[in-house]
């Protein structure tokens, strides 16, 4: 028996040391709302001594606002028996003696005592944690208005280059070399287009393919003008989003395709419509189907061994997105393109 007493004296010795030493500032508070303990990093947290505390109100640790509400509050936890944390959902400050407030998370702990019951609030200073989540949350802005800027400017140095083709058309007199130049253009608005749709968005990892096509469209439709004032454009894009790496080769794939079917598919002013249609589909996949109702890609023209550049490149954009592309040659004229979203990026 001696030897458990003695056992047991030391456990409650050892559960006081622990009790002062733990690293968390703990306060017990007694029926009349006193403070009956507390331990060191309580003491240091709130700027006290322990006997400047002890017998007080525990509402001197708390800003004066909040003081009124607080004895009511008190009388509820009392009548509790589990533990749980104080205040949930609210913002809780601690009061400091120089006057000073800080954010703290409060546990409660109901416990029964040789001296009736009391409360056990365990109070984490949050103040640390909270100017790291600004900072983190200021340097997030910060990349956010980087990556704006970069895309804006992009943009511009993209509207530059277009502007040069422009000057260089304008100076030549050999057709074949306007209409090239001109179809560079393109290409390089479309691009341009990419990442302004980018940084008009507040999500700079994803473009809205509806919003892109909104602006390429009609604007292919003023370069081709002269040939496509009776051709109505249909676009059908399901809110699709793209990242920047497959929104890029798919734009331009966009143009030349919107392009060809605008150029050759009604000679001599015929009417018609040509429709663009993007929707994502079950397991991630794009589709991007381009048709026409013109008159059809010309029955000698080999598609597999066509040199010119527009249907080149429309294959090679079409393996760098891992994608397969089908071709319908009239009625309608359709180009369907499927490829896999990248949802890693
Ligand atoms: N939608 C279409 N309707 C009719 N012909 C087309 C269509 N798309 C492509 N073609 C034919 O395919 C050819 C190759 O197109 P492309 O490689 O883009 O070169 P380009 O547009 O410079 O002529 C075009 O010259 C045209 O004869
Ligand atoms: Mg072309």
């Amino acid at each position: 028996m001696r030897c458990m007493a003695e056992q047991r004296i030391g456990l409650n010795e050892y559960l006081g040391q622990a009790f002062d030493r733990i690293p968390v500032a703990m306060v017990v508070v007694n029926q009349k709302g006193e403070i009956t303990r507390l331990n060191q990093l309580a003491e240091t947290t709130f700027g006290y001594t322990s006997s400047e505390l002890i017998g007080q109100q525990v509402e001197v640790l708390i800003p004066s606002r909040y003081r009124p509400a607080h004895p009511g509050y008190r009388q509820g936890f009392l009548a509790e028996t589990n533990a749980r944390p104080m205040g949930a959902g609210r913002d809780l400050s601690g009061l400091r003696k120089d006057g000073s407030e800080f954010p703290v998370e409060i546990g409660i702990n109901p416990v029964q005592t040789g001296e009736g019951p009391m409360i056990l609030s365990v109070i984490l200073d949050l103040s640390e944690r909270k100017q790291s989540e600004k900072r983190i949350q200021d340097a997030l802005q910060q990349k956010d208005l980087l990556l704006r800027e970069v895309h804006h400017r992009v943009k511009n140095n993209l509207q530059v280059i277009h502007s040069l083709l422009d000057l260089q058309a304008l100076k030549s007199k050999d057709s074949e070399l306007v209409d090239m130049l001109r179809d560079s253009q393109n290409r390089v608005r479309s691009m341009s287009l990419i990442h302004q749709t980018l940084y008009q968005s507040q999500n700079f990892a994803q473009v809205d393919f509806q919003r892109f096509l909104g602006e390429l469209l009609p604007r292919l439709t003023e370069a081709y003008g002269s040939l496509s004032n009776q051709v109505r454009i249909v676009i059908n894009a399901h809110d699709v989003k793209l990242p920047i790496n497959e929104a890029i080769p798919c734009g331009l794939i966009v143009n030349e395709l919107v392009s060809n079917a605008l150029k050759h598919g009604f000679p001599a002013h015929q009417a018609g419509q040509v429709e663009v249609d993007i929707r994502e589909v079950e397991g991630n996949w794009i589709e991007l189907s381009i048709s026409d109702d013109g008159q059809g890609i010309p029955d000698d023209l080999d598609l597999a061994r066509t040199d010119s550049l527009g249907l080149q490149l429309v294959n090679l954009l079409t393996q760098q997105l891992h994608g397969q592309l089908e071709i319908q040659r009239a009625k309608p004229t359709r180009f369907s393109l499927r490829f896999q979203l990248d949802t890693a990026s």
